[in-house]
């Protein structure tokens, strides 16, 4: 299928999708959550793929937020309605069945930084720039800024960042723990490839179950998520993988590679 707003590439295992409207550094608007939308649907359609990676066109940013443009003249009901859109298609993001890694090549603002938190793995370039801006524009995050930020970095660090609408260079998003690794700008896509493609040769069912496991399980009580995690545990020894890499291991021979999907 072609877009216009997001680009999706294949290569072997991995499938990269760009947001890709570099002349308004990737600025979301409605059409490109909708193409977003459609891409993501299409990757999990797609049993060849088995990590994807999500990242911005051009040099200068991932995405710089939501498009202001179009927010200019919404109402209450369109205001709500707009954020219920970006959180719906985050959240399919969030919860795709794939791991999803954002490559932060740039500006990572307001819902741009919102996209990189909905993924489940951040590598940011040397470059990159994340913060929560909307107070500066009379609004409040809207695409999960007060939801995902807080879980990630903490309630207090969410707070200052959110209220104060400070800006953050990578360096400092690596030390409150909103990115897992920062790069040199030049390498991130091969970095970000490398770990993708490490991934992707693991067990996918194991993988999959691994990444529902931790997102319910953070989101419920301890006696809870270990309930949780036991039942995707004991799914696993429903598939034929878990049988060949055990199998394998005990006979001190190397696995060819993983069937189940
Ligand atoms: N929406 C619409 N257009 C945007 C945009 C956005 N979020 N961010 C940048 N652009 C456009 C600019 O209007 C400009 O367009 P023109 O060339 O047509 O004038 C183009 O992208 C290049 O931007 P700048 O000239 O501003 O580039 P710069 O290098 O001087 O500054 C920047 C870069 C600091 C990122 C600056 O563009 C900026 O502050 N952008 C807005 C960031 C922001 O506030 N994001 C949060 C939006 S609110 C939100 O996201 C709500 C939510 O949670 C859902």
């Amino acid at each position: 299928m072609e877009y216009e707003n997001v680009l999706l590439q294949k290569e072997g295992k991995i499938a990269i999708v760009t947001i890709n409207r570099p002349k308004a550094l990737n600025a979301l608007n409605s059409d490109t959550l909708k193409e977003l939308d459609k891409v993501i649907d299409e990757i999990s359609n797609d049993n060849e793929v088995l990590a994807v990676i999500l990242t911005g066109a051009g040099e200068k940013a991932f995405v710089a937020g939501a498009d202001i443009s179009q927010m200019k003249d919404m109402n209450v009901l369109e205001g709500r309605a707009f954020a219920m859109l970006g959180n719906k298609i985050f959240r399919k993001v969030e919860t795709l069945e794939k791991p999803v890694i954002a490559a932060v090549n740039g500006f990572a603002l307001g819902g741009g930084c919102e996209l990189s938190m909905a993924c489940d793995i951040r590598i940011a370039s040397e470059k990159a720039k994340f913060g929560q801006p909307e107070v500066t524009l009379g609004i409040t995050p809207g695409f999960g800024g007060t939801q995902r930020l807080p879980r990630l970095v903490g309630m207090g660090m969410a707070k200052e960042l959110v209220y104060s609408a400070r800006t953050i260079n990578a360096q400092e998003a690596l030390r409150v723990g909103l990115v897992n690794r920062v790069v040199a700008p030049e390498v991130l896509m091969d970095e970000v490839k490398k770990l993708a493609n490490e991934i992707a040769s693991k067990a996918p069912v194991a993988v999959k179950l691994s990444k529902q496991a931790i997102n319910r399980g953070m989101q419920v009580d301890m006696d809870t998520a270990v309930i949780i995690e036991a039942e995707v545990f004991g799914e696993c020894f429903s598939t034929e993988d878990q049988t060949d890499a055990m199998t394998a291991f005990v006979e001190k021979r190397k696995l060819e590679g993983f069937k189940n999907r």
